[in-house]
């Protein structure tokens, strides 16, 4: 009776999920309200600079202590000049002020910008005031690159909207709260994460809250082009689809100029929507790691212009080989945490410091792919690899565990993956989209990242899906034993013999494995701490002579993996985690990077970057 049940419930949790990802991805509801697609070449305003902030560990700016509306002297978002009220004297009184609060620069987590807030967690209000002159037939929004980890948005005193999620650009239309003049744009940001976030409370890496990445408000004509996706077709035609937005999105003429090579012409429906497609043009250069080849694509309809740069290539598997335009390419990668070169990294990516990190893997490590673990990076950086020829692995962070069996949980990841999806579909660079990283077996789990690989299927069946599994050490050999690999495209592993658990470095490189012979394979993680400088103290772990060494010992391993199509060992650079806490080696930051923090190579960077130039 007690196993009936549990098969019953599965049965019923297997529905429900499935349900869940045929209801969204059936009736588009996974597109967000707005995605203003090329916001980064559209008229602007860059809000970055400096904000003011007041702490709110308590939330009193949103609930009062029995649940009920705050207090309006704690509402941190109404639009009043505490000053000047308080200067009339009176019965009223405040207990915040967002004008004369402390000064901070934004975009960048508050981790790093304040010592005080170090490892403040919780929420925090930001005010940033602007002038603006609304045009008439104009329409407003505010784009938020990323705010790590909830959103609470107010412009003028009035809720503009929220959002959830560290990682993902949102947008706000902001129409009828612009005013002429002086505007006050207050955010209310939560970091903190729960049992229900993605990801939930625990991960190896450092926290991180805030406006972490850029915020503008943009204008647009009355109907303006919300999406505009391009791509190669694997058929050799070029395909996409506009989406208009606005009283004149219905039958609008549509024109897609590639480069100078060709121009595509269309009409949307009655939704204001077009799809477009022609045969490649002559001439077309495929975009690859070796040439990067990017076109200026023009999206003209309705008076409105969206530009993008795009690269025109196919990524297929074919039995267990990845074909890149059609041709065999090996993986030659590293992974990447969204962190700076820096002693005290904000999370700030700019583009300066996002090409520090991508120019070490191409250049230093003669790489041609970047796993963007374990979460959606900045478009800048996406962008960088457009247009300076690395391969990218993409990932929302569904790390280690959720909670598996809570439909609202999987909504959310599913929204994550749709958002993430709909902002780099035209990247060239992006052949991967993971649903998962090191998560354990189990039915739950299983259908959960089932539901995400059908999601991302629907969403965009160009590219190829994958999952970092966890790998099984049955005594002499490695394998994978998860019932998730068959809805993968690209088989990847985390493996780590030789720092954790029992194996001895010596016996790294005869270890086997027993892998499905007819899918590609590739290493997503492999990798040992070695604190940069600390040499000449014989093998012992934390010596960069023992993490070079575990390089050649895996190197030679994988040598043994006839499936192997590629790797990105774990990883490039040292970064922020609190689980990471030995007073001598670590002291927060886990040292598996093959460069320090401040862009000290240690010896396995060489042992890498001479296997990858055997490998070109
Ligand atoms: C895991 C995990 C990483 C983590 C690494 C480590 O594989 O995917 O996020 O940092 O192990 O233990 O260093």
């Amino acid at each position: 009776m007690y196993k009936l049940s549990i098969a019953l419930w599965a049965f019923i949790g297997a529905i429900l999920c499935q349900d869940v990802v045929a209801h969204e991805a059936r009736s588009d509801s996974l597109r967000p309200a707005f995605l203003l697609a090329g916001a980064l070449h559209r008229d602007g305003q860059d809000l970055s600079g400096q904000w003011t902030y007041s702490k709110d560990l308590y939330r009193t700016g949103l609930t009062d202590i029995n649940g009920w509306v705050a207090k309006s002297r704690m509402q941190r978002y109404r639009d009043i000049d505490v000053a000047a009220v308080e200067a009339k004297g009176g019965v009223d009184f405040f207990e915040f002020d967002l004008d004369r609060g402390p000064l901070i620069n934004l975009p960048g987590a508050w981790n790093a910008a304040i010592p005080e807030l170090r490892y403040y967690d919780g929420l925090i209000w930001f005010q940033r005031k602007f002038n603006a002159q609304p045009a008439a037939g104009k329409r407003a929004f505010l784009r938020f690159e990323a705010v790590n980890y909830r959103a609470y948005v107010y412009l003028n005193g009035k809720e503009v909207g929220r959002h959830e999620g560290g990682f993902t650009p949102f947008v706000l239309e902001v129409t009828d709260a612009l005013r002429a003049g002086d505007n006050r744009l207050v955010v209310g940001v939560d970091s903190t994460h729960d049992a229900q976030s993605i990801p939930t409370f625990i991960t190896d890496w450092d926290l991180y809250g805030g406006i972490t990445r850029p915020v503008r408000l943009i204008t647009t004509p009355a109907t303006f082009i919300d999406d505009a996706m391009v791509q190669l077709r694997p058929d050799g035609r070029i395909a996409g689809e506009v989406r208009l937005q606005g009283p004149q999105a219905a039958n609008q003429a549509v024109t897609v100029a590639i480069g100078a090579l060709a121009t595509a012409r269309a009409v949307t429906d009655a939704g204001g929507r077009a799809v477009f497609d022609l045969p490649a043009p002559k001439g077309l250069e495929r975009w690859s790691p070796e040439k990067p080849m990017l076109y200026d694509v023009r999206f003209s309809a309705s008076g409105d212009t969206v530009r993008d740069r795009v690269g025109f290539r196919t990524i297929a598997v074919k039995g267990n080989q990845i074909l890149l335009n059609g041709k065999p390419v090996w993986l030659r990668g590293i992974s990447l945490h969204e962190e700076e070169f820096s002693p005290n990294p904000a999370r700030n990516m700019t583009e300066q410091a996002s090409r520090a990190l991508l120019h070490e893997i191409k250049h230093g490590l003669n790489g041609n792919y970047v796993r963007l673990s374990h979460y959606p990076h900045s478009e800048t950086t996406v962008r960088l690899a457009d247009e300076m020829g690395l391969l990218v692995w993409s990932e929302i962070p569904v790390y280690w565990t959720v909670d598996w069996d809570n439909p609202a949980v999987l909504r959310k990841a599913l929204a994550m993956q749709a958002e993430t999806i709909y902002r780099d579909r035209n990247r060239a660079s992006v052949i991967m989209w993971s649903v998962g990283n090191e998560t354990p077996v189990a039915d739950a789990r299983t259908r959960f990242h089932v539901a995400m690989a059908d999601n991302v299927r629907q969403l965009d069946p160009s590219r190829l899906v994958s999952a970092a599994l966890l790998v099984k050490h049955d005594g002499n050999a490695l394998a994978i034993d998860d019932p998730l690999a068959d809805k993968l495209d690209v088989l990847a592993v985390n493996t780590y013999a030789g720092w954790y658990g029992s194996d001895k470095l010596d016996a790294v490189a005869r270890l086997k494995w027993r892998v499905p012979a007819d899918r590609p394979l590739i290493l997503s993680e492999f990798g040992a701490d070695a604190l940069a400088g600390y040499k000449n103290d014989g093998m012992k772990k934390f010596t960069e002579e023992y993490q070079a060494e575990y390089y050649r010992q895996t190197l030679a391993m994988a040598e043994r993996i006839p499936t192997l199509r590629g790797m990105s060992p774990w990883i490039l650079k040292d970064f922020k985690s609190p689980r990471r806490e030995h007073p001598v080696f670590q002291n927060g930051w886990n040292r598996k990077g093959i460069v320090s923090e401040t862009g000290v190579r240690k010896q396995a960077f060489s042992v890498l970057a001479d296997y990858y130039r055997s490998k070109q």
